[in-house]
Formats: structure tokens, sequence, C-alpha cells
């Protein structure tokens, strides 16, 4: 059995505290897509730990954590990442496994990633800049490197074969930073990483439901971000919803039980985009202080705004959501009034549809309002000591979602979740 955990929105949904909080009802906790892009914040004895690359599950016991071969991994966050891990106490060589299959990303992937980036002027995406897209570019363009392959004696021939390819490219751009330092500590973490337990992926975590384990699947960013049905050109390089399950971790469809959507009770998104429902106001400018909406991986700051119905409602829909988590609901606290996003209206018509290509729209949203709680929310430990205000609104989201709001996430810390 297989449950999944993803974001519903454009990242940073809470999806790493969520799946810390979940995982202790599970045997197993694999990423199944993305890269050291995501960046996962949960909090380990009162210490804020942010995870790029290693499943979220890692700090509760007795657990396994698998990276999954739809994930890319980047060698070097992933050797940082394993040091502060361990410095928790936390056995690695005991939980936790990478799938051979998974891709690896090179220094020239960031370099490419930045030059590319650097190419596109005002048209930027707002990448990460950790070589996501160059290296998913060689998955598909089969030329990528696998952590397998490693272990094989012809490795660093191919390194060099494909770094000249990029050096090609590079040249093409114009990109002319050393990264002799990267590619050093790129060798050494791959040193490291032959160290931990390389496995095939889809065998262990098939032998695993097979013997009746929980598998919980995290996913990182978000639905909106999704390559196919994200808000392409703006989105990331992998297929973050559900679908990208069974193809990030080598699993049938029917094995998937539960689909958990993280929305937060508003919204944010980091990076270029289209964001209809973007307060490029005061209140926005509220909602990133009281949120402290600043990227987990980048430290960029996130742009916020209302939640939108229509884009959670596409999101449920693709994704098959079974049950929602709703973060950050606290943030509210502070808020007098309270807008939800029904509709858009598209030139002119009102729609209720995520159209073809969101940013070549003039695309207004419609609200609905509410009035807000205004109380602290954050002590809360029950539903029932919720305000009705409250109430009112995630009733308005389940009516609208026609999937309920299960649990909602009142502060960052790890007991700070409410289960309705
Ligand atoms: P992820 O990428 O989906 O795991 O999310 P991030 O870690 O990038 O961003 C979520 C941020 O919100 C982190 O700083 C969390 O500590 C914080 N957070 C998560 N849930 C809550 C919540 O319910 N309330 C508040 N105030 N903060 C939260
Ligand atoms: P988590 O898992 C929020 C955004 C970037 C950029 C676009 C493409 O923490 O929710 P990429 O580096 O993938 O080429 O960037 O996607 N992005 C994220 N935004 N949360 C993330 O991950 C993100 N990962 C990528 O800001 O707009
Ligand atoms: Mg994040």
């Amino acid at each position: 059995m297989v449950d999944v955990i993803l974001g519903l929105q454009w990242g940073d949904e809470g999806k790493g505290k969520i799946v810390d909080y979940f995982a202790k009802d599970y045997d197993v906790v694999a990423r199944f897509q993305g890269g050291p892009n995501a960046g996962h914040t949960l909090y380990v004895e009162d210490k804020k730990v942010v995870l790029h690359q290693i499943p979220s599950g890692v700090f509760q016991k007795n657990k396994l954590n698998l990276i999954g071969n739809g994930v890319v991994l980047d060698p070097i966050t992933l050797k940082r990442e394993c040091d502060t891990v361990a410095s928790f106490g936390v056995d690695l060589r005991k939980n936790l496994f990478i799938a051979e299959r998974t891709h690896i990303i090179l220094p020239t992937h960031r370099a490419l990633d930045k030059a590319a980036e650097l190419s596109k002027g005002n048209q930027k995406i707002g990448s990460t800049l950790k070589g996501i897209a160059p290296a998913y570019m060689d998955k598909t363009g089969r030329n990528g490197l696998r952590v397998g392959d490693l272990l094989d004696k012809n490795f660093t021939t191919a390194y060099i074969k494909l770094r000249l390819k990029h050096q090609r490219l590079l040249d093409n751009f114009s990109f002319d930073e050393d990264i002799t330092a990267w590619e050093e500590e790129f060798f050494e973490a791959l040193e490291f990483l032959k160290q931990l337990n390389i496995v095939n992926g889809e065998y262990f975590i098939n032998e695993q439901i097979q013997a009746g384990k929980r598998v919980l699947a995290e996913g990182a960013q978000g639905s909106m971000l999704d390559i196919d049905f994200g808000t392409f050109p703006f989105v990331t390089s992998s297929n973050t919803i559900s679908a990208g399950v069974c193809s990030g971790l080598g699993i049938a469809p029917q094995k998937i039980r539960d689909v958990i959507g993280v929305t937060k009770a508003y919204c944010t998104r980091v990076g270029s985009g289209p964001f209809p429902t973007e307060l490029e106001n005061e209140t926005g400018e509220e909602l990133r202080k009281i949120g402290n909406e600043f990227g987990a991986t980048t430290g960029r700051p996130r742009r916020c705004g209302w939640i939108d119905l229509v884009a959670l409602q596409f999101a449920c829909m693709i994704n098959g959501v079974t049950k929602i988590v709703m973060t950050k609901a606290d943030v509210l606290d502070a808020f007098k009034h309270l807008e939800v996003c029904t509709h858009y209206k598209v030139n002119g018509k009102e729609s209720r549809e995520i159209p073809f290509r969101l940013d070549r729209l003039m695309v207004e949203p419609v609200y609905k309002a509410f009035p807000g709680w205004n109380t602290t929310t954050s002590a809360a430990k029950s539903f029932e000591e919720l305000p009705e205000t409250m109430k009112t609104y995630v009733d308005f989201i389940n009516q609208y979602l026609g999937v309920s709001v299960n649990y909602i996430s009142n502060g960052p810390g790890r007991d700070q979740i409410i289960s309705i």
C-alpha cells in the first residue's frame, strides 16, 4: 500500500513538516521526483532542518528512506545533508537507500542552468540554479549518468565525454566561470555516495509493498510546477503530480491508496510565472512577513496572495486527491478580512478552468470575501478549539473542491497539527 503526499500549489506548501508528521505511521518514505531545488523544512528537537535530497521521514525512528529513480541527485548536496542528518544521531547506513537508476547532477549541469537562465534575460524562469533542467534534459536526451554507473569501471570515461559535450554548450553561452572547485568537491562526494546503500529501487519498494509494509511517497515542488500540467514554461522539469509516483519509484497505479494534497491557507510562488491571485500590495507584504515567506532553498522572497480555488480544483483533479492538509492557517490569524478566488475572468468571461497559457491571457481573479477570525489559533490542539469563522472558511473550500480538508496545520512545530 502506498499513500502520497504532494503539493497542490506552486511548492513550499509545508510538505516537509507534513511528511515528517505522517511518517510515524509508515515503514518507508520515498522521494519520487525533483532534486535539490526542493527545500523541505522540519523541526527536530526544536532545531530547524531543511532537507533538499533526503526524504523527510529520515528523523522518524526505524523508517527506511528511499531516493527514487525519478529524482535527480546532486552528490555534493547529498553529502552535506547526510552530515547534518547524521549529527542528530541518525544512522544513514541503516535507513537511507538510493535507487541505482537515479540520475546524477553534474557540476556542468549547474553551470548550464545558470548560463541558460542568464541568456533568457527578463524571460527567465527563476530557476533555483541547482542544475535541474539540464540534468532532466540529459535523462530524456539519453545522455545522463546514473548512480548505478558509479560502480562501473568506465564511469570516468563516460563523465569526461558528457562533460565535453556540456563544455561545448557552455562555450556557446560564453559561460567562462571556473568550476574546478565544484568538480573537486563533486568527485569527493561521489566517493561518499558509493559508500551508501545503492539499491535496485523498483525491487526494493515492491518487495516492501509485497511484505505488507506501508509506503509514503513524498513529492517535491507543487502541482502547478508540473512539467506537463503546470504553468509552462514557468515550471520545473519533472512530473510533480501523483502520476509521477509510478514512474518515479517503479510501482503500479493500483498500489496507490490515498493522495494527500498539501495547500497553504493562502498561496505563494517563488520565481517567475503567472500567479493570478498575487497581491502586490500591503496585504501581500503582510502575508510574506507573518508567514516568513522566504525560499528555503534560495532565500528569495516568495510572492504572496489569496488562496486560488480554480488552481486547487485543477490540482485535485489531475492528482486524484483524496485528502487535504491545509497548512499555515495560523498565518491568517492577523487578518480581519480574507478573500478566496472562486473564478477567473478571462477576456471578460467567467471561467473555473486553468487555461492553456495562463501567462498570455489577462486573467482577473474573482473573489468571495470572508471575515477573518482575527484571533490566535497556533495553540489550538483540537478542531473544537478553532474559531467558527475558520470553520466557515474551511467548509467553503471543502464544498467547492468536493474533497475535504482533513488536517489543519497551525504552526511550524511538529505537534502543531489538528486532525478534523
Ligand atoms: P515544503 O517545500 O513544502 O516542505 O515547504 P517549505 O519548507 O519550503 O516552506 C514551508 C515553511 O512554512 C517552512 O518554513 C515551515 O517551517 C513553515 N510551516 C509549515 N507549516 C506551517 C504552519 O502550519 N504554520 C506556520 N506558521 N508555518 C508553517
Ligand atoms: P519545494 O519542494 C517552490 C520553482 C523555482 C522556479 C521553477 C523552476 O521546496 O516545494 P528549477 O530549479 O526546478 O528549475 O526551478 O520552479 N521551484 C520551486 N518553488 N518550491 C520548490 O520546491 C521549488 N522547486 C523549484 O523557483 O520558479
Ligand atoms: Mg520548499
